[in-house]
């Protein structure tokens, strides 16, 4: 060794470092009130694994890298600063799918060049069999989530005939290829395995419904962190394999409790919905009338309230009705009213979406309360107000057996005495299905954007 900062213990005792301080970084993650410091540590960590990697003896040529530092930079800062808040999903898809194919293109090129060089052994092939794999499912699995949430793709499930079987006969196909690739490691059966990858990767997400998407979501950035790992091996990059391994496995546990949260069976989903089937919710409800109110009907039921309790959905995000909101609450708190907020787990776009958008406005940590928490205080309150959601309070979850959403946990905002719904017109929710809700006798529509009409009860509140 030259000197000590190339000897192997710098770059193992650097990446330990960074390693450390991802781990730091997910575990403040975890709150909304250490989230900032997290995201920090977490940025702090990517610097120092850039910095060591940049000078292990490998990197002989800075110029490419540079290069591709500077063209992602270009694409990457202006999307940054113009993204909106209820993109961020679809935004995380797309990231996903550069994690799957920058994995597949790793293995494709260790290929060419360690065949080329008569290097490739049984370990190397077998990395390079998983990587490929795990990448392209995870490539196109994500291509198709970004469809679907980018609503390029509709989002509600799409059933081929016999997609098990054509799944089984893929996953059997991929085996089959890598064993072929292991006996005699030439180009076509690792593309072989790599195409039917992709084709699995396609069916496996197409057939999952809008309500299920998170838990995809999750699944798929999980599979984004298996790939990274299995390049982390074929690169022999200590580093890769342990930031993989954590994006894996906490992707995999956030599915896992998101599975829980919605009721749904983890292997279900993972197989590509497995229990889902064409419905026909809404059909039921489709001819009812509903009740509608103006802001200062809501007003006048407010001040008259004693306990209220505000769900949040993804149309307050859209809507940017959060400074609305904190005002709502803090006028209704000066009155001496009970006022507390509800969140789903899968509320908005992405987990914890309603919790980072009460936080921006500073709403007090203390008034806002997970659905477990609060559920059974909805049949003791005077008024709900749910400000752009839906799906995550429609009864059908509960009582429609053919509904998608059904088996969901919903929040029971349908308990109270009276609910008001903000939204601008009778479109459902982004499961694509009519809310039973509306059509409730205590239950009225407040029409027009969630701002407006928020704002406007702040005002006729007086
Ligand atoms: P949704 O069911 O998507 O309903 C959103 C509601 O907001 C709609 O009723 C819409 O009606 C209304 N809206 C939109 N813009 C508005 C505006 N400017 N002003 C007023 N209302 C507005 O929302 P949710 O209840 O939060 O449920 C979330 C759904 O997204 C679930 O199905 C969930 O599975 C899915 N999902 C969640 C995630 C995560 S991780 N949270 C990720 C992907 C998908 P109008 O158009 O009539 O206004």
């Amino acid at each position: 060794m030259d000197s000590p900062v190339d000897s192997p213990d710098f770059f193992a005792s650097f990446y330990l470092v960074a390693t450390v301080l991802f781990i730091l970084g997910l575990k403040s993650l975890s709150h909304p009130k250490t989230a900032v410091r997290g995201n920090l540590l977490a940025m702090v960590g990517m610097t120092v694994a850039i910095a060591t990697t940049l000078r292990a003896p490998e990197v002989q040529v800075y110029t490419w890298i540079a290069a591709g530092i500077v063209a992602g930079m270009v694409i990457a800062v202006p999307l940054a600063l113009k993204i909106k808040m209820t993109a961020m999903p679809q935004l995380v898809a797309a990231l996903h799918s550069f994690v799957g194919l920058s994995a597949v293109l790793i293995a494709v090129g260790t290929f060419i060049t360690h065949s080329a060089h008569h290097e490739l052994n049984g370990t190397l092939e077998i990395e390079l069999a998983l990587g490929s794999a795990i990448g392209a499912v995870t490539f196109s699995g994500s291509v198709i989530a970004f469809a679907k949430l980018q609503e390029l793709l509709r989002s509600s499930p799409l059933l081929l005939p016999g997609r098990h079987w054509i799944n089984m006969g893929l996953v059997a196909g991929i085996g089959f290829f890598v064993f072929q690739f292991l006996a005699e490691p030439t180009l076509f059966p690792f593309l072989v395995l790599t195409l039917l990858a992709l084709a699995l990767g396609f069916l496996l997400v197409l057939p999952i419904g809008g309500a299920d998407m998170p838990v995809v979501v999750s699944m798929l950035n999980s599979y984004s962190g298996w790939a990274a790992s299995a390049t982390g091996f074929t690169l022999s990059n200590h580093l890769l394999i342990a930031t993989g391994a954590l994006v894996g496995s906490s992707g995999a546990i956030l599915s896992y409790i998101m599975c829980i949260a919605m009721n749904r069976s983890f292997v279900s989903v993972i197989l590509g919905g497995f229990g889902a089937t064409a419905s026909d919710a809404g059909a039921a409800t489709a001819k009812k009338n509903v009740q509608s109110a103006a802001p200062d009907d809501v007003a006048f039921m407010l001040d008259n309230a004693s306990k209220v309790i505000i769900v949040p959905g993804y149309g307050l995000a859209v809507a940017q009705a959060q400074h609305a909101a904190k005002e709502l609450f803090e006028k209704l708190h000066r009155k001496g009213i009970d006022i507390r907020f509800a969140i789903h787990p899968v509320a908005g776009r992405m987990p914890g979406h309603m919790n980072v958008l009460l936080a921006e406005s500073e709403i007090p940590y203390d008034v806002v309360f997970e659905m477990e928490e609060i559920n059974n205080e909805f049949s003791t309150t005077d008024v709900v107000l749910v400000i752009g959601a839906n799906d995550v309070v429609n009864p059908d979850a509960k009582n429609n057996r053919s509904s998608p959403l059904y088996g969901m946990p919903i929040l029971d905002a349908y308990k109270a005495h009276r609910v008001y719904v903000f939204k601008r017109s009778m479109k459902p929710g982004y499961a694509g299905v009519d809310n039973a809700l509306f059509y409730y006798d205590n239950c009225s529509l407040v029409f027009g954007d969630a701002k407006a009409s928020t704002q406007a009860i702040v005002n006729a509140l007086g």
